[in-house]
């Protein structure tokens, strides 16, 4: 783990770290025992050895569900330390080799790219221009040269805010539109959690893959 164990001192952080901190992970409005978008990022893959990234990946069990299909190269970043440290906790021995790194993804960058970028309930956390440009400049800098990508964010009939933020909200439509200059939608679908989920609230999941170079 890169930095699950130091605080992060952000504002930002913090109030993600007291919620996760304050609540079972299975108590959170956004928690999924059989994540909605897993049969996409597998589909995304192209092999077990395939790079994913998990962004703002909070304590999903998304991460659980592609190590027992065998991925192998796994990270996940989040802003919040606490919620990755329960990652780290609940998968025990299983995720030895998950990389964790507490970041703000507003301008982290990595050191290698990946082949795969998820995103579910972060990317409408970017409420304003000036964030949304910065995490496309990040998945820009992240993302191998035929990289795919999913992305689920709030409907527009999901709510205006989420663990006491502003969030942004997304027809089909308005996500791929968000993404163009950068990915090429492929798929969309608009979509109220699976029976496992306690998310009752309305997404909508796009996959990309990214567009070659002019
Ligand atoms: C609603 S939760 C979703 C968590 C997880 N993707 C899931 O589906 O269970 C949003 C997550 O985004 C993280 N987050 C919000 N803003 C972030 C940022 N700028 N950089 C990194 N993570 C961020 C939060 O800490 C939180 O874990």
């Amino acid at each position: 783990m890169a930095s699950a164990n130091q605080p992060d001192l952000s504002s930002e952080g913090s109030h993600w770290d007291e919620i996760y901190q304050a609540r079972l992970v299975e108590a959170l409005s956004w928690f999924e025992a059989q994540p909605a978008t897993l049969q996409l990022v597998v589909a995304a893959c192209n092999s077990a050895e395939d790079r994913i990234v998990d962004v703002g990946a909070g304590a999903s069990t998304l991460v659980d569900h592609l190590l027992i299909r065998g991925y192998k190269v796994v990270t996940l970043v989040d802003l919040s330390a606490s919620a990755l440290a329960a990652t780290k906790e609940r998968l025990g021995r299983l995720g030895a080799a998950v990389e964790m790194i507490a970041a703000d993804l507003r301008n982290w960058r990595p050191t290698k790219p990946f082949d795969v970028w998820h995103d579910r309930a972060t990317f409408h956390f970017m409420a304003s221009p000036d964030d949304r440009a910065s995490y496309k400049a990040t998945l820009k800098a992240s993302l191998a040269k035929d990289g795919r990508a999913v992305i689920a964010v709030f409907s527009d009939e999901g709510p205006d805010h989420c663990a006491g933020l502003p969030v942004a909200r997304y027809s089909e439509q308005s996500l791929a539109k968000e993404f163009s200059e950068l990915l090429h939608c492929t798929y969309s679908k608009t979509v109220r959690p699976t029976d496992d989920s306690t998310d009752s609230r309305p997404y909508v999941i796009g996959a990309f893959v990214r567009r070659p170079p002019n």
